[in-house]
């Protein structure tokens, strides 16, 4: 693992499933509110990190549906959600407004979000933002970086997290 600065993190996955532990682990972690950003090309594993991240998390629902799914809700026994954003079609304002963006994160739920560029303006600065890039076939980097205090402790625990 690469530390690269106190507000930043990189590691190597081989493989598809190391990329959804990698997610499982800051799914331990994401609490209602929290915000998780995941950027990257095409195919480059913001998907698999996602589904990770639903299940470390604790979601009720299988995450592996392969359908294409604006927003996916995933429900926890205590009550909790956490939705999962895709927004690789949207553009503006309406568009940020039609997948219920400010609704969603003034319910205080937990929001993963793909593609985030896309919806910028409407977003905090708090959380934790990855960039996922493609190194070959199997292999992809994953730099996180945090904005926000919740964002830099979220950031900090991952850390500790997945060094042991
Ligand atoms: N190390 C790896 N980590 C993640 N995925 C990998 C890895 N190696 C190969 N893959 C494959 O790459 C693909 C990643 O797809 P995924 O849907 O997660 O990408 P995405 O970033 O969500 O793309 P999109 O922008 O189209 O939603 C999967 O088919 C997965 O099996
Ligand atoms: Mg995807």
């Amino acid at each position: 693992m690469t530390i690269l600065n106190a507000d930043a993190v990189e590691v190597i996955s081989h493989s598809h499933d190391q990329t959804a532990r990698f997610g499982v682990r800051m799914g331990q972690l994401l609490r209602s509110g929290d915000l998780l950003c995941l950027s990257g090309e095409l195919g480059s594993g913001k998907t698999v990190f996602a589904a990770g991240v639903a299940r470390g998390w604790g979601a009720l629902e299988n995450a592996t549906s392969p359908t294409y799914i604006l927003a996916h809700e995933y429900h926890r026994a205590d009550g909790a959600q956490l939705h999962h954003l895709d927004c690789y079609r949207l553009r503006g304002p309406q568009d940020a407004e039609s997948v219920g963006l400010t609704e969603r994160y003034e319910a205080g739920v937990a929001l993963m979000i793909e593609w985030p560029e896309n919806v910028r303006p409407w977003l905090p600065e708090d959380g934790v933002w990855a960039a996922l890039r493609h190194i070959d076939e199997d292999k992809r980097s994953l730099r996180l970086h945090a904005g926000g205090v919740r964002g830099a402790q979220l950031l900090a625990d991952y850390r500790e997290l997945i060094r042991t």
